[in-house]
């Protein structure tokens, strides 16, 4: 009854944060595009820098952006924060019910580092806590001035994140937790500096003062990281749908691969969208390309010759998988984690390895990405005689 619960409010958080994390996604890319489309027209009202003409959904808008603001605001200003905020909280809520309640399982991989739940909590917790705290320290340092120079940083961040992770956690949740990483980044750029520093300027303007243009700025340059950050995140946080990611020995390379194809594809896209010439930012084009192409030869198929010599007996195969697999996956499951068959994925008889011998080799042949935090230490000897029964076949 418990894993019954459970299992609905992880997917009713889980809907929640994908509602948010759209929301936010959502608006962040508008803003940005928006920005960007701003032109200076005749007839601008005064301390008007640009103004940007949109049609959607049966209207037209008219939009002007203010250089620092309106002498006046209204009452109903309308702020974009809740978006950010509900991601986090929605997206940390998951990874308590997803990974912490069952760490054992889905936190730790004992092959990889062999840590107690709590252990695993507490650097999962401590490193979320930390990046904020180097990346912003980074930001406010001189190389903060610096925007190539910052994004270099930020990006050898990320990267050392993803080595650590993938060094101390099951490639499932280390994976998730660079995407947490970033999203703790972009959330708290929010939280902390971005609407701290509009509050300021608010408050400031209303007192009939000028306020400090450098405020603005500040929150201007955390707002662009967010929306290069965005699109890599996405990815990150699906790759446990893909064990060619997850189950990569080299997958902090990979998610190098993925931060820089990912924002040269959000920069491709905002400049498309506002109607630059492409001369401007073909360069993105190349950018991509070659991430991609990297990434699909880091995840190239091994070499599988060697399965065609082993001979495995039906017998063995099925002996393989009563050891490391039915615990989860059998009608009845005697794994304490789960009341039955993960994703209906039963593995009892000859028929059921046939029927899913593609997911089979993919989670525990081609990659280690099954067993469940390689819980019952499945040795590659064994993933291989189980990838060659299922090429006998
Ligand atoms: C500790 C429990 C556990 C064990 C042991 C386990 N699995 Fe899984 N398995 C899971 C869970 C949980 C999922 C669902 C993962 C998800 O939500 O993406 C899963 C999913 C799968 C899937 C479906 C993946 C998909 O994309 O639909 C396959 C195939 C699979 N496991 C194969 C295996 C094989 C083969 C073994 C044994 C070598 C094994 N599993 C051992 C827990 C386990």
């Amino acid at each position: 009854m418990i894993a019954f619960f459970a299992d609905w409010l992880n997917l009713l958080i889980r809907w929640a944060h994908l509602i948010a994390g759209i929301g936010w996604i959502g608006t962040s890319f508008y803003f940005i595009a928006l920005d960007l489309s701003m032109k200076r027209r005749e007839n601008m009202n005064p301390g008007v820098a640009g103004t940007a003409w949109e049609v959607h959904g049966g209207g037209f808008y008219h939009v002007e952006k203010y250089t620092v603001a309106p002498k006046q605001l209204p009452g109903d200003l309308i702020w974009f924060k809740w978006e950010a905020y509900l991601t986090w909280v929605t997206g940390m809520a998951l990874m308590v019910v997803q990974f912490y309640l069952n760490a054992s399982a889905w936190l730790i991989d004992p092959n990889v580092m062999p840590l107690l739940p709590w252990q695993a909590i507490g650097i999962s917790i401590v490193s979320l806590l930390a990046g904020w705290l180097i990346y912003d320290g980074i930001c406010r340092s001189p190389v903060g001035k610096n925007t190539t120079l910052l994004a270099a940083v930020v990006f050898v961040l990320i990267l050392a994140a993803a080595y650590g992770y993938t060094h101390v956690f099951s490639g499932r949740s280390a994976l998730i937790h660079v995407g947490a990483f970033i999203g703790t980044l972009m959330a708290f750029n929010v939280f902390a500096i971005i609407i701290p520093n509009q509050k300021k300027i608010t408050e400031v303007l209303m007192a009939g003062q000028e306020p400090d243009a450098k405020y603005g700025e500040i929150g201007k340059q955390r707002s662009v990281h967010n929306t290069y950050l965005t699109l890599p995140v996405l990815v990150m946080m699906v790759s446990g749908h893909y064990p060619m990611l997850t189950g990569n020995a080299q997958a902090w390379l990979l998610v190098g691969l993925i931060v820089v194809g990912g924002a040269a594809l959000r920069h491709f896209l905002v400049r498309h969208e506002v109607g630059d010439p492409l001369e401007g930012y073909s360069w993105t084009l190349p950018a991509i390309f070659i991430s991609l192409c990297l990434a699909m030869w880091l995840t190239q198929p091994q070499d599988r010759s060697r399965l065609a010599e082993i001979d495995v007996s039906d017998v063995e195969a099925i002996q393989i998988t009563q050891k490391h697999c039915v615990s989860c996956h059998a009608k009845k499951p005697t794994h304490e984690s789960f009341e039955e068959a993960p994703k209906n994925v039963v593995l009892e008889t000859l028929d059921d390895l046939r029927r899913y011998a593609t997911l089979i080799d993919q989670h525990s042949v081609k990659t280690e990405s099954m067993p469940l935090g390689n819980e019952t230490e499945m040795t590659r000897e064994e993933r291989d005689k189980l990838g060659a029964w299922l090429v006998s076949q």
